[in-house]
């Protein structure tokens, strides 16, 4: 039976800096290599929060006047699938993946990336060539973040942005391993290759953050501190793996010098985005540490590293997505989660309707929460 368009209920960004509206859209079948996805679950990250609350960051939607159906961190089951699709089934369990990964071009076997030569932030937000939409309103076409739109009943997604996952897990719990998970504990493990008994420290204990903390304690770290303005965040980071708490604003001293204090890092996470905490977590490290930027930062951030810094050994990385492959490593995630061994529920605090999503959204701004999940 030929699958038919289908009406449901979406979240829609109409414009940066606005908050999202709840919408009534349809969803066409899928096309060559899509598929059809009924949610289950999805996360409210703050990745989608810079585009809704208007910060000016790098990365830019080019909406180009288009309303665009938002996020991009969930899990769901697949409805129908398009032609010549191989990889999944009607019912497979599957998370979505806002990176693509085709597994055919030169950059997606490339072992040092995780970029795809399909990954431009523009080609996701379309389907197909001529900048085809599957999602519409009023017959009007919306676009989809990060080729994924989380926050609708149904997405149409390519199958290069699915990762297959086994139908034991629950997608109410493992759709934060779609971005959270996968990116915070892959950059600890897959990038930094955080070793055992070193000195890790984490600014931003956010779902991500803590998720780096997580990777840093498995991976066997002696010392992990958690830096966050936020006192709240004390009692889930020591959860999560943290040996220390600090808050810089009531620290006394400069941050810099309660590292300098201790021998420097040898491995500075940065899970918030703003200048003044990547010079700092630079600061802060040992001669020879390195520095993994994770959080998406105002425009024009940068790390200034010398020459003379290099030369002892400093590495500043950058984490988009963790650097993980993301297919077969969300796979391993959520299979390590099935055994038991990746204890991640206690970073879901909150789960609530799509129609609260905007609250949710505010919450998350206040810091009153860490991942607040949608149940479709
Ligand atoms: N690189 C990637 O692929 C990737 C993927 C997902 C998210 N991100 C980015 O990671 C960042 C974290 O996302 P999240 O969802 O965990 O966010 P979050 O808002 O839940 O957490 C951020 C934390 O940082 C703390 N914080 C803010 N300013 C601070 C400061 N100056 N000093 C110390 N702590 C401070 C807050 O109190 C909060 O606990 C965001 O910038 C997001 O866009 C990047
Ligand atoms: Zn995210
Ligand atoms: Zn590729």
């Amino acid at each position: 039976m030929s699958a038919k368009t289908i009406s449901c209920r979406a979240a829609v960004l109409w414009k940066e800096g606005t908050p999202l509206t709840l919408e009534n859209i349809t969803v066409d079948p899928p096309q060559t290599g899509e598929v059809r996805i009924r949610m289950v679950a999805a996360g409210l990250c703050a990745s989608d929060g810079h585009f809704i609350w208007g910060l000016d960051t790098d990365i830019q939607l080019e909406l180009e006047g288009n309303p665009i159906v938002f996020g991009h961190e969930g899990a769901g089951i697949v409805e129908s699938i398009g032609p010549e699709v191989t990889s999944v089934e009607v019912g497979d369990h599957v998370i979505l993946m806002w990176l693509p990964q085709c597994n055919r071009c030169e950059w997606c076997s490339h072992p040092n990336t995780n970029l795809c030569l399909s990954s431009s932030f523009e080609s996701t937000l379309y389907h197909g060539n001529n900048k085809q939409t599957r999602m519409k309103i009023n017959g009007k076409p919306l676009l989809s973040f990060t080729g994924t739109s989380t926050f609708s009943e149904y997405s149409v997604v390519k199958e290069t942005q699915i990762a297959k996952i086994t139908s034991k897990a629950d997608l109410k719990s493992v759709c934060i391993i779609g971005c959270a998970v996968g990116t915070g504990y892959a950059s600890a493990v897959n990038l930094a290759k955080v070793h055992s008994g070193s000195k890790c420290a984490v600014w931003g204990l956010g779902a991500i953050g803590l998720s780096a903390v997580l990777g840093c304690k498995q991976a066997g770290a002696k010392q992990i501190i958690g830096v966050d303005i936020n006192d709240n965040k004390e009692s889930i980071a020591r959860e999560f793996g943290c040996t220390h708490f600090v808050n810089p604003s009531t620290l006394g001293k400069s941050i810099e010098e309660y590292f300098k204090e201790i021998g420097g890092l040898d491995y500075a996470f940065d899970c918030i985005g703003n200048q003044q905490v990547l010079d700092s977590a630079y600061n802060s490290l040992n001669l020879w540490g390195s520095l993994v930027v994770i959080g998406l930062g105002a425009r024009g951030n940068k790390v200034v590293a010398s020459v003379a810094e290099l030369l002892n050994g400093r590495k500043v990385m950058g984490a988009y997505y963790g650097n993980q492959k993301p297919r077969k490593n969300i796979e391993n995630l959520v299979d390590k989660y099935i055994s038991g061994d990746l204890p991640i529920d206690g970073l879901i605090t909150h789960r609530i309707r799509l129609d609260d999503i905007s609250e949710g959204f505010d919450k998350l701004k206040s810091g009153k929460t860490i991942r607040t999940i949608i149940e479709f």
